[in-house]
Formats: C-alpha cells, sequence, structure tokens
C-alpha cells in the first residue's frame, strides 16, 4: 500500500471542555495527566491498507479480549510537543524525524509501516484543532503521543494483519515532580533495558514494561531514574528508562553513549550533539562506563551531566546512588553548558531562537 495521504473525516466534540475548565487544568498540568478534547484514528488491514482516517471526540475504544496486542505486545509510539510561539504561531520540532522513527520501530516489530507524510498529517490535523491546549505556562507545551497496535483479533503468533494508529494529546508542565532543578540517579546492576539485537532502538511499550520493575527498585531507594548498563558486560552506561544522557567533562567537551541498537536515538540526542558541535565543543559519542563516571566525579573532571529527551527536556543529574555507593556531580545543581544548550533548544522550539536547521515548522 503506497497511500501517502488521506483525507481525514471530523468529527468535533459535542461536549468540550469548557474555556473555565480547560484554563484551571492548563495552569498545571503536571504530565500525561491531562487529555484534550479529540484524537486521531487511522485503520489499517492488509486487505484496504490505511484507510478511515478520522479526527473525532476523544473517548474509549472497543477492545476485543483476544487483541493481538493484548498477548504478544505488538505495539509503538512516539512522543513530540507542539510550542506556542510569542506572536502567537505554534511550533512542532522535528516531526519528520519522530516519523521517521515510528516508520523504523513498525520495522523491528513486524508491524505495518504508517507512511511518513501520514504521520506528519494526522500530528497537524490534531494540533490544528486542539491548538487551545498548549499551555501558555513557562516550559510548557503540548504533548502529542502517536501510537500503534495491532487489532487484529486472533491468537496465533505472528504480525497481525489489522493494525490501529492513533494520536492523543496531553498538554504537559515539567515531567519530574515539582519541576525539579535536578535529579537523583539510580544505577540497575541486577536489571538491564536491552541487549544487543533485541528491541533497544525501537519505541515499542515492551521496553517501557521492562524497565518498570527498575524503575521502581530506583523509587525505592529514593531516586528519580534508573540509569541502565550494557547487557553485556554490565559496565557501560546506556541510557535512562526513558531519557539519553550526556556528560560535560572539564575541558568542556561532552561524551554521549553511542547508539548502536542497544539505547534510543533520541531526537534531543541528535539535536544537542548538532548544537555542541556548531559550538565548537568537541562531543564524542564514545562509551563511558559507571566506574569512569564515579571516578570522574570525585575527581571533578566531570562536571554536568544531564538526562535529554522530549518529556524531560534538559534535566540535570545531581546525584547518583547504585549498591554500596553514592556520588554527586559538580554541586549537585544545573552547570552552566546545560543551562545553555537547554536555553538554545528551547529557543529553536519556541521560535526565540533562529531555527537555522529547518528544525521548525510553524502550523
Ligand atoms: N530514551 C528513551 C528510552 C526514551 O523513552 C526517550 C524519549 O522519547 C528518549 C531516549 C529520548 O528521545 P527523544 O529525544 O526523541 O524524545
Ligand atoms: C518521551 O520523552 O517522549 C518519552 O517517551 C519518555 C517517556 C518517559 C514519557
Amino acid at each position: 500500500n503506497t497511500t501517502t495521504n488521506l483525507d481525514f473525516e471530523f468529527e468535533a466534540h459535542t461536549n468540550p471542555v469548557s474555556d473555565a475548565d480547560r484554563a484551571v487544568l492548563l495552569a498545571n498540568p503536571g504530565f500525561g495527566k491531562v487529555f484534550t478534547d479529540h484524537m486521531v484514528v487511522i485503520k489499517y488491514s492488509v486487505e484496504k491498507g490505511w484507510h478511515d482516517a478520522k479526527v473525532q471526540p476523544r473517548g474509549p475504544i472497543q477492545v476485543d479480549p483476544a487483541m493481538a496486542v493484548l498477548h504478544y505486545a505488538q505495539e509503538i509510539f512516539e512522543g513530540l510537543k507542539a510550542y506556542r510561539t510569542p506572536d502567537g504561531a505554534v511550533t512542532l520540532f522535528r516531526a519528520d524525524e519522530n516519523a521517521r522513527r515510528f516508520r523504523e520501530s513498525a520495522e523491528r516489530m513486524a508491524m505495518a509501516p504508517l507512511p511518513e507524510e501520514l504521520f506528519l498529517q494526522s500530528i497537524r490535523e490534531l494540533v490544528k484543532i486542539d491548538e487551545k491546549w498548549i499551555p501558555e505556562i513557562e516550559g510548557g507545551s503540548l504533548y502529542l503521543r502517536p501510537f500503534m497496535f495491532a487489532s487484529e483479533v486472533f491468537l496465533g503468533v505472528k504480525p497481525a494483519s489489522e493494525y490501529l494508529y492513533m494520536v492523543i494529546a496531553s498538554p504537559a508542565g515539567a515531567y519530574f515532580k515539582g519541576g525539579a532543578p535536578s535529579v537523583t540517579l539510580w544505577v540497575s546492576e541486577h536489571y538491564t533495558r536491552a541487549a544487543p539485537g533485541g528491541t533497544g532502538a525501537a519505541k515499542c511499550g515492551g521496553n517501557y514494561a521492562a524497565s518498570l520493575v527498575a524503575q521502581k527498585e530506583a523509587i525505592g531507594h529514593g531516586c528519580d531514574q534508573v540509569v541502565f548498563l550494557d547487557a553485556v558486560e554490565n559496565r557501560y552506561v546506556e541510557e535512562l528508562g526513558g531519557m539519553n544522557v550526556m556528560f560535560v567533562m572539564d575541558d568542556g567537551s561532552i561524551i554521549t553513549p553511542p547508539l548502536g541498537g542497544t539505547i534510543l536515538p533520541g531526537i534531543t540526542r541528535a539535536s544537542l550533539l548538532t548544537l555542541a558541535r556548531e559550538q565548537g565543543i568537541e562531543v564524542r559519542e564514545e562509551r563511558y562506563s559507571i566506574d569512569q563516571w564515579k571516578a570522574d566525579a570525585q575527581s571533578g573532571k566531570l562536571r554536568e551531566a544531564f538526562a535529554c529527551g522530549t518529556a524531560a527536556v534538559l534535566t540535570p543529574i545531581g546525584q547518583v546512588r547504585g549498591n554500596g555507593y553514592e556520588f554527586m556531580i559538580g554541586n549537585g545543581g544545573p552547570g552552566i553548558v546545560t543551562e545553555k544548550l537547554r536555553a538554545e533548544l528551547g529557543g529553536i522550539q519556541r521560535g526565540t531562537v533562529p531555527d537555522t536547521h529547518g528544525w521548525v515548522e510553524r502550523l
């Protein structure tokens, strides 16, 4: 099926959230708790290809108990944000990269790849109809969650012949509670996230399901996020449960774990590497072990570390804890390089810093 554009059928919500109620919700949306009035639904079947594209009132969907996704977890998702610029426009940041990664995730999970143009079209349609849900608070955005799952009713273990693609939207403030100035990480010794040849580079729900027990362990140790080490040697830092990680050294250079199939190729990560290189910062995509991290933090060779991703934006890492050890990074608060990169990336996304890369689409 080569369909790249579909005509969307529109069904506006007959009883949308009132302006007054929405204003209350948007004053403090947190992350992932508040949803807009509409959603996108597109169907796929082997016979018909992609069809029945709709923007409709957000609401529950019918799920048959034998729906394949409930059994074998053929499910993928994306996460991207729409921003409001000071002059009132709405922007999307590198949505084409999310479209590409979504297709690659689908291919890894043997699912029907959604044409990238259709992904982009669906995002634009939903943002257009629900743009009043973009919070005007500092750091506010509309988080978009495209996802797709095997909707075929069949218990055989095989790639499904039917899929449902949907997009929902959720106004967002800070991902970490209270907009924490820095977070504390827990180093998981026992659990790994992804092994070579596995699904680590795909944005599939299963990766997150597998990470939760480690995340729970992190919370149990008073930490905000888990950091995973590589599955082969249990030494090299890979990424966090839902973010990539970067290290700023005392010579001003930045180190980040290389992509190699076991970590998610973050769009924030890629953008920051480009911005850093343009500023003359030396960037090294190379393996960095937990022992090195400990030693560099203690000697002062490591100045800053931060988590980066769409939901987390750039969040400084203040402390790291593991089995029988604990260390602080810098003074435990935000560092200069982290802050500078955060301001630049955020400015590009929100239209206050010139977009010299063609990363921003104004809707
Ligand atoms: N790593 C994981 C496991 C993630 O869930 C995310 C978030 O999407 C990222 C990294 C960062 O990716 P991006 O910058 O594209 O949001
Ligand atoms: C995102 O940043 O979009 C993610 O998927 C991370 C998740 C922890 C919300």
